[in-house]
C-alpha cells in the first residue's frame, strides 16, 4: 500500500521544477504557432476510444484502463488526448464558430496498462497539439515544425521519421499485398499478429516480437503501392519541411500504433547520445481524414502531435543533469538567535510580497545548520540576522557561490537585494556565454 501503483510514478521537487520547465517551453512554442488551450476530461465514455483509436490497436484491445462507473456506464482513463480532443470539438460544436482550422495545444496525463519498462509507465503525461478543418501539406508540415521547435526550444537534438499510410485507394491495395505475403508465415507468427492479420494487416509491420520482425523485413513496402496523389502528397510535405531546414528521414515501416490516421505518420527520436539508453519514441502524430465524421462531427480532416513528457524528460535529464543552482531560492534569512526568529519572519515575509524566493528555519538552529540548509536549498545568498544588524540597522548577505559578504542598509533592503540578485543573474549570463559562445 506505500508503493506506487506499478508503472505510475511520483514527481517531487526539482524533477517537478524541471516537468514544469519543459511544459512552459512547450506551451510557448504552441502560442507561438497560435495554438489556444484545451483542457477535456481524463474520463471518457469507452466507445469513443473504440471509435478513434480503434479496435485493431494494441491500446484499445488490452490496454485500457476500463471500469463501469456506479452508474453502470462504461468509461475509460484516456489512454491518448486527440480522441478526447475531437469529442470536444463536437460536444461544444466548436467547428461552428471558430474560423478554420481550429488549433488547439493540451497537456495532461494519459493511462495504459502497458509492461511497465524504461520510459514505458502506466500513467504517463503528453503535451500535444491537434488542428483541424483546413487539410493541407503546409498544416501537416507546421504541426512537425511545431513538434521539432519543441525539442528545438529544450535543446534535445531529434531527428524526424516520417511515411505516408497513402489515401483509401493505397491502403487497401496495399492491405491485399500484405495479406497475400504474410499468408504464408501467419501460422508460426505471434498471437498479436494472427488477430492484425485478421483486422487490420498493417498493424503486422509494428510487431516487436524478434522473430516476427525477420519476416517483416521482407514484406511488400508500402511506398510501391502509394498512388501518384499520395505520393505527391508526401514529396509536399517533405518539400515545405526542407525549407524550414527539417531532414524527414522516410521509415517504411513506420505505421503508427493507432487506427485513425490516414496519410502523413510522423514520430521523433533522439539523436544517439552516449550512454543514453533507447526509450522508445519522443513523440508522434500523424493526419487523420475521418477521425472528427467517426465521433459524430462534421467531415474535417485533421493532423496532430503529441510528446511523452517522460521521455523528454529523461532525455532532457541526461543532456542537462539536475537543476542549476538559478532554480534554487533567492534568499536564505538566517537569525543568529532564536529570539531574533519574529523579526526575521517579517522580513522573509516583506521579502516574499516585493516578489523574491524567499525561506527561513521558525525552528532555533545551530548556525551551521541554517547554512546547511541555504546550500540544500540552493540559495543563492544568506541574510545574516543578529545583535549588531539590529543596533546599527545593517544587514550582512552572503553570496554563497563566492562566500563574499556585502552589508546593506536596512531602510533600502528590497532596492538593494533586488539589485544583488540582478547582478547576480547578470553575471551568470556571462558565464553562459563564456561556455557557450554567444549562439
Ligand atoms: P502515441 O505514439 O501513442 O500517439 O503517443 C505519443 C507519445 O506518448 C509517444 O511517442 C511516447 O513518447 C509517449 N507515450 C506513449 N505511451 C507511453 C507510455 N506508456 N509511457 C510513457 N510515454 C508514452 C498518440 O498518443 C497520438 N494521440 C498522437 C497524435 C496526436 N496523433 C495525432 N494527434
Amino acid at each position: 500500500m506505500e508503493n506506487p501503483v506499478k508503472g505510475t510514478h511520483d514527481i517531487i521537487g526539482d524533477e517537478a521544477l524541471l516537468y514544469t520547465e519543459i511544459e512552459e517551453r512547450c506551451k510557448t512554442v504552441a502560442a507561438l504557432f497560435g495554438y489556444q488551450e484545451i483542457r477535456t476530461p481524463i474520463l471518457e465514455h469507452t466507445p469513443l476510444f473504440l471509435r478513434s483509436v480503434g479496435e485493431s490497436s494494441d491500446i484499445v484491445h488490452k490496454e485500457m484502463y476500463t471500469f463501469d462507473d456506479k452508474g453502470g456506464r462504461s468509461v475509460t482513463m484516456r489512454p491518448e488526448m486527440t480522441a478526447g480532443v475531437m469529442r470536444s470539438i463536437v460536444s461544444n460544436k466548436l467547428y461552428a464558430e471558430a474560423d478554420l482550422p481550429l488549433k488547439y495545444f493540451y497537456l495532461g496525463p494519459c493511462f495504459r496498462y502497458e509492461r511497465p519498462q524504461a520510459g514505458r509507465y502506466r500513467q504517463f503525461h503528453q503535451f500535444g497539439v491537434e488542428c483541424v478543418g483546413a487539410p493541407s501539406a503546409h498544416l501537416d508540415a507546421e504541426v512537425i515544425n511545431l513538434g521539432y521547435h519543441c525539442f528545438s526550444a529544450l535543446r534535445v537534438p531529434v531527428k524526424v521519421k516520417i511515411n505516408s499510410l497513402g489515401d483509401e485507394e493505397s491502403r487497401n491495395n496495399y492491405r491485399t499485398a500484405l495479406k497475400e505475403y504474410f499468408a504464408k508465415y501467419i501460422g508460426q507468427m505471434c498471437e498479436d499478429c494472427k488477430r492484425r492479420y485478421e483486422i487490420n494487416p498493417l498493424r503486422i509491420l509494428d510487431c516487436k516480437v524478434p522473430e516476427d520482425a525477420e519476416i517483416v523485413k521482407g514484406a511488400p513496402k508500402l511506398r510501391d503501392y502509394l498512388t501518384d496523389s499520395a505520393k505527391h502528397y508526401l514529396d509536399q510535405v517533405l518539400a515545405v519541411l526542407e525549407s524550414y531546414n527539417i531532414q524527414a528521414e522516410i521509415d517504411d515501416n513506420l505505421v503508427r500504433g493507432l487506427d485513425y490516421y490516414t496519410g502523413i505518420v510522423f514520430e521523433y527520436h533522439a539523436e544517439p547520445m552516449e550512454g543514453l539508453a533507447d526509450v522508445g519514441a519522443l513523440g508522434g502524430g500523424g493526419h487523420y481524414a475521418h477521425l472528427l465524421k467517426d465521433v459524430g462531427g462534421p467531415d474535417y480532416e485533421g493532423v496532430g502531435m503529441s510528446l511523452g513528457l517522460e521521455r523528454l524528460f529523461h532525455v532532457f535529464h541526461h543532456l542537462n543533469g539536475d537543476l542549476p543552482d538559478s532554480f534554487g531560492l533567492d534568499f536564505y534569512v538566517m537569525p543568529m538567535e532564536p529570539k531574533y526568529i519574529g523579526d526575521c519572519a517579517v522580513l522573509v515575509n516583506q521579502l516574499r510580497f516585493n516578489g523574491m524566493m524567499v525561506d527561513m528555519s521558525y525552528e532555533p538552529k545551530s548556525f551551521k545548520s541554517q547554512f546547511k540548509t541555504a546550500n540544500r536549498k540552493k540559495a543563492k545568498f544568506a541574510i545574516i540576522i543578529g545583535e549588531d544588524e539590529f543596533k546599527k540597522g545593517e544587514f550582512t548577505v552572503k553570496n554563497l557561490s563566492n562566500q563574499i559578504q556585502t552589508k546593506v542598509r536596512g531602510e533600502d533592503i528590497v532596492n538593494s537585494l533586488r539589485t544583488m540578485l540582478q547582478e547576480y543573474y547578470d553575471s551568470m549570463e556571462m558565464k553562459y556565454f563564456e561556455e557557450h559562445g554567444n549562439e
